[in-house]
C-alpha cells in the first residue's frame, strides 16, 4: 500500500490576465498551510494594465520568475514558453506544477512539466466548448490529457472528462476558483464605487469586453459589433474596456467617431474597478469566459457574443445568453436579458469561495472531492 505524501513545494505557472484571478486564492490557501510556492509568470501578457495591475489588486506577491515571452504567433509563443520554462522547472524541482485555465501558457507549461516527469495539476479542468477553431479549446484538451490531477469547476466539466476517458481518480470536483477571487474582492470592489467615479447611475449602463479572434480579427465582424454598440449607446451609457488585441484592430479599421452618443472606449480596467462596474451594471456584453461566470454569480444579465460556451452552467443556471456577432441578434438578446433580470443570483454547487481550499486539501492531505 502506498501512503499519501502531501506536497511541500508547488510551482504555479501563469501568463495571461484570466490566470491571475485563478492563482490568487490558490496562493493564499497554500500560504495558509506554509507550503512553499514558486510563481512563474511567462510574460504572455506584459502590458502593466493587463498584468501588474492585477497582481496589485489581487494582493499577489511578485512572481519569482518572469520568462518575458511577450506576443508572437501561437506556435512561437507556446514554443518560447516551453524553452524558457524547462530550465526553471528543472532547477525548482517542485512536487507539482499547477497550471490554470486555457491560455497558451497553460498548455506550454503542462507539456514541459510532464516531459520532465513532474506531476501536473490543472485548475479549471474539463471545460469544453466543442469548438476546435478556438485556440483555448485545443489548450484545454491537451492540458487535461497530460495532467495528473484535474480540478473541475462544475459537474458538466467532470462529465466532459469522464466522456473523454480520463480516469475518475484523477479528477476532483472542487468548484470555481474565479468565484473565490470574486467573493474575496467584492467588499473592496463595492467600496470603490466605480460607477459613481465614472458618473454612472447604478443599473443604468452597459459594460462591454470583446477580444476573441473570431470577433475582432475580421474587419467586417468588428465593424458590425462597433456599429451595434453605437446603436446601444443611444439607449444609455456603454463602457467598452478594450483589450490590446482589440485596440490594435480598431485602430487598423480606422473608425472615426460619427458624433455622440458613442460607446466610451477605455483601456483595460483593473480587477477591482471592473468588478465594481460589473456588479452594478444593467447589462454586460462580452466574449470572455470569466465574465460569464462573474455575472452569473452576481445575477447580472449577460450577453455572450459567441455561438457556444464552455461554461453552459452560466446559461442553464445563470443570466447568460449566447448570440452570434450580428447586430440584430445582439440587440434582441440585450432586450431579452434586460427584461429578465433575476430577483436573486443563483446558487451553484461549490461556487462558494472555497474552491482553492479544496484544491490545497487535495494536494496536502490527499482529500478526495469526487
Ligand atoms: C489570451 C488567451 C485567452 C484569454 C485572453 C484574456 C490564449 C490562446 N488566449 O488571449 O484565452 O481569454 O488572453 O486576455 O492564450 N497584447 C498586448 N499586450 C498584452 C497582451 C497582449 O498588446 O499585455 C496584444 C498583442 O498584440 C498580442 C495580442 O494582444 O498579439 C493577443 O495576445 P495573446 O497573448 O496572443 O492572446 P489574447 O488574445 O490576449
Amino acid at each position: 500500500m502506498t501512503t499519501f505524501r502531501g506536497v511541500t513545494r508547488v510551482l504555479s505557472v501563469v501568463g495571461a490576465r484570466p490566470n491571475f484571478m485563478k492563482l490568487a486564492p490558490v496562493a493564499r490557501a497554500l500560504a495558509a498551510r506554509g507550503v512553499e510556492h514558486i510563481v512563474v509568470h511567462t510574460g504572455q501578457h506584459y502590458d502593466p494594465d493587463m498584468s501588474d495591475a492585477f497582481f496589485r489588486d489581487l494582493c499577489l506577491p511578485l512572481p519569482d520568475h518572469n520568462l518575458d515571452v511577450g506576443s508572437a504567433s501561437h506556435a512561437r509563443q507556446t514554443a518560447e514558453i516551453m524553452v524558457r520554462f524547462e530550465p526553471v522547472c528543472s532547477a525548482a524541482q517542485p512536487d507539482i506544477v499547477l497550471v490554470y485555465g486555457d491560455v497558451n501558457s497553460t498548455v506550454a507549461a503542462a507539456l514541459v512539466a510532464v516531459k520532465l516527469g513532474v506531476p501536473v495539476g490543472h485548475v479549471e479542468a474539463g471545460l469544453r466548448s466543442g469548438d476546435r477553431s478556438m485556440p483555448e479549446e485545443i489548450n484545454r484538451i491537451v492540458t487535461d490529457h497530460v495532467a495528473d490531477t484535474l480540478f473541475a469547476p462544475s459537474r458538466d466539466a467532470v462529465e466532459n472528462l469522464r466522456a473523454e476517458g480520463i480516469p475518475s481518480e484523477r479528477v476532483h470536483f472542487v468548484g470555481n476558483v474565479m468565484i473565490d477571487s470574486l467573493v474575496a474582492a467584492l467588499p473592496a470592489a463595492r467600496a470603490l464605487d466605480a460607477p459613481a467615479r465614472h458618473g454612472l447611475d447604478k443599473q443604468g449602463y452597459t459594460v462591454v469586453t470583446l477580444h476573441r479572434p473570431a470577433n475582432v480579427d475580421d474587419r467586417e465582424t468588428l465593424r458590425e459589433l462597433l456599429e451595434t454598440l453605437v446603436i446601444m449607446s443611444k439607449g444609455g451609457p456603454v463602457l467598452f474596456a478594450v483589450h490590446p488585441r482589440t485596440k490594435t484592430r480598431i485602430e487598423e479599421l480606422g473608425l472615426d467617431s460619427a458624433g455622440p452618443p458613442q460607446p466610451k472606449l477605455l483601456d483595460p480596467i483593473p480587477y477591482l474597478e471592473m468588478l465594481s462596474l460589473v456588479a452594478e451594471a444593467e447589462l454586460v456584453i462580452t466574449d470572455s469566459g470569466g465574465l460569464q461566470e462573474e455575472t452569473t454569480w452576481l445575477g447580472v444579465p449577460c450577453v455572450t457574443v459567441r455561438p457556444n460556451t464552455e461554461r453552459p452552467i452560466t446559461c442553464t443556471m445563470g443570466t447568460n445568453r449566447l448570440t452570434r456577432a450580428r447586430r440584430d441578434g445582439i440587440l434582441q438578446a440585450a432586450r431579452d436579458a434586460r427584461a429578465q433580470r433575476p430577483g436573486a443570483a443563483p446558487t451553484i454547487e461549490y461556487w462558494d469561495g472555497l474552491a482553492a481550499d479544496r484544491i490545497v486539501a487535495a494536494l496536502c492531505e490527499g482529500a478526495r472531492f469526487a
